[in-house]
């Protein structure tokens, strides 16, 4: 079926090893060349939960409908992709991308413990399958933040059995289509709650709690505990958990494709230190310490960068005045993407994909600026010699976004929520014209 070469490990690492080791002249060659690297993946993302739609039997759609809930809205039909893939598909290739970002949900294909669905792992097979027809790279994630509402029941990723429970199913996924898959992403962004940790105020992370004791007492168990909803005491244990499950799924995912590029994505601000006595690197060791040794081992990491921080002696300085400002107020800065991939390649010695990038604006014209931008600044550290092996926007699709709804817009298409109907903004054409040229 796949009729495109597919990105083995060899290649991967002969590419890491290329840029790293290339002689200085050849360096000063390749940055008087602006074009990307031949098999450089151009991309867009989605994740299951925040598209498919009616993801009823996974944990956070009980979440979202609890009382009290930490959940703006309820998820719903979201995209209602899991109607609408093919059309997704359509899009990404028109837009003149060659790569897709996706997620197999977890809930659909294991819906009771040990239960597993033939009929929705032919699915994501079919999905594999239509990539291939159109000459897209699927890049697949295992596991974006949901889990099966039983699994979250059991104590989520606290529970002592979660890493062998992970890799049970990550094994059947493996089985089905690990051989016609590009890239595997075991978990995308384990080190999200350690990045808010600091950010979100205290009746925020009491809100996640009562959310999750809420759920908890309907289903009469002792605790429900999910990958980005946690009390912040819960923190260390879920990632914990979180790091023993990468560790299980690399190995039954190798098991099964041992040429399948394995690796997981992480949460990557741009830190920066500013003035003597920065803590700057006290926050890096807290949010990425433990994931970067871990991810070493991996044959590539997912970087997902969305803005910079820059740290003073006593916290984090705020943003100029005049900064270029996403949604919700936060500054957007177009060269943290670049400072997130070299920081991220010098701790772990490991090729980037850039597997999400994007902001959350309803200002199109701040987002089609704002992409050449970022590839700008992200060929000029590629060109100082960091392997870097694609760059994936987040999202396609305006979606749902967790506990905001459906609020903050990052697609590159507009959906219309009643119709489902998606509409391309004028920034994918942007990143399609980019990506069809190659070059900046
Ligand atoms: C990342 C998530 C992704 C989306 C973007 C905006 O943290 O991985 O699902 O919510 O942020």
């Amino acid at each position: 079926m796949p009729n495109i070469p597919a990105l083995d490990r060899r290649s991967l690492l002969a590419a890491g090893a290329m840029l790293s080791a290339a002689p200085a002249f050849a360096r000063s060659v390749r940055q008087a060349n602006p074009r990307f690297p031949e098999a450089f993946l151009w991309g867009a993302a989605t994740a299951p939960h925040q598209v498919e739609g009616n993801n009823t039997a996974s944990d956070l759609w009980f979440m979202e409908n609890q009382q009290p809930t930490i959940f703006a809205a309820p998820s719903g039909d979201a995209c209602n992709s899991l109607e609408l893939w093919s059309t997704d598909l359509d899009i990404v290739k028109s837009l003149g991308l060659n790569s897709y970002r996706f997620g197999v949900e977890w809930a659909r294909i294991e819906p009771e413990a040990g239960l597993f669905s033939q009929a929705m792992l032919d699915h994501y097979k079919a999905i594999v399958a239509g990539c291939h027809e159109r000459g897209l790279r699927p890049l697949v994630a295992f596991n974006h933040f949901t889990a099966p509402r039983w699994f979250s029941a059991q104590g989520g990723w606290m529970n002592p059995e979660a890493p062998q429970l992970f890799a049970r199913y990550c094994d059947r996924v493996a089985r089905a289509i690990g051989a016609d898959i590009a890239m595997a992403m075991t978990l995308n962004e384990p080190n999200i709650l350690a990045i808010l940790r600091p950010m979100l105020p205290g009746q925020v992370w009491d809100l996640q709690r009562a959310t999750l004791e809420a759920a908890a007492r309907r289903l009469g168990v002792e605790r429900f505990s999910c990958a980005n909803i946690a009390a912040k005491e819960d923190i260390d244990a879920v990632e914990a958990g979180l790091a023993e499950g990468h560790k299980a799924a690399r190995m039954a995912i190798k098991a099964v494709a041992p040429d399948l590029p394995v690796g997981l994505t992480l949460s990557v601000i741009d830190d920066q230190a500013t003035g003597r006595n920065s803590i700057r690197d006290r926050v890096r060791e807290e949010t990425y310490g433990k994931w970067l040794e871990l991810a070493k081992s991996d044959d590539f990491i997912g970087v997902q960068n969305y803005e910079r921080a820059v740290w003073g002696e006593k916290g984090r300085i705020p943003p100029p005045a005049d900064s270029d400002r996403n949604w919700s107020g936060t500054e957007v800065w177009a060269p943290s993407l670049a400072g997130a991939v070299r920081y991220v390649h010098e701790a772990t010695g490991r090729p980037i994909l850039v597997s999400e990038h994007g902001v959350g604006t309803n200002d199109d014209t701040l987002r089609a600026r704002f992409i050449p931008a970022a590839l700008e600044s992200l060929k000029r550290v590629m060109d100082q010699g960091v392997p870097v092996l694609g760059y994936v926007h987040w999202s396609l699709l305006d979606n749902f976004e967790w506990i905001f709804g459906y609020k903050p817009r990052f697609g590159l298409c507009s959906v219309d929520r009643e119709t489902f109907e998606r509409t391309p903004k004028a920034s994918a054409k942007v990143l399609g014209a980019i990506a069809m040229r190659n070059t900046l």
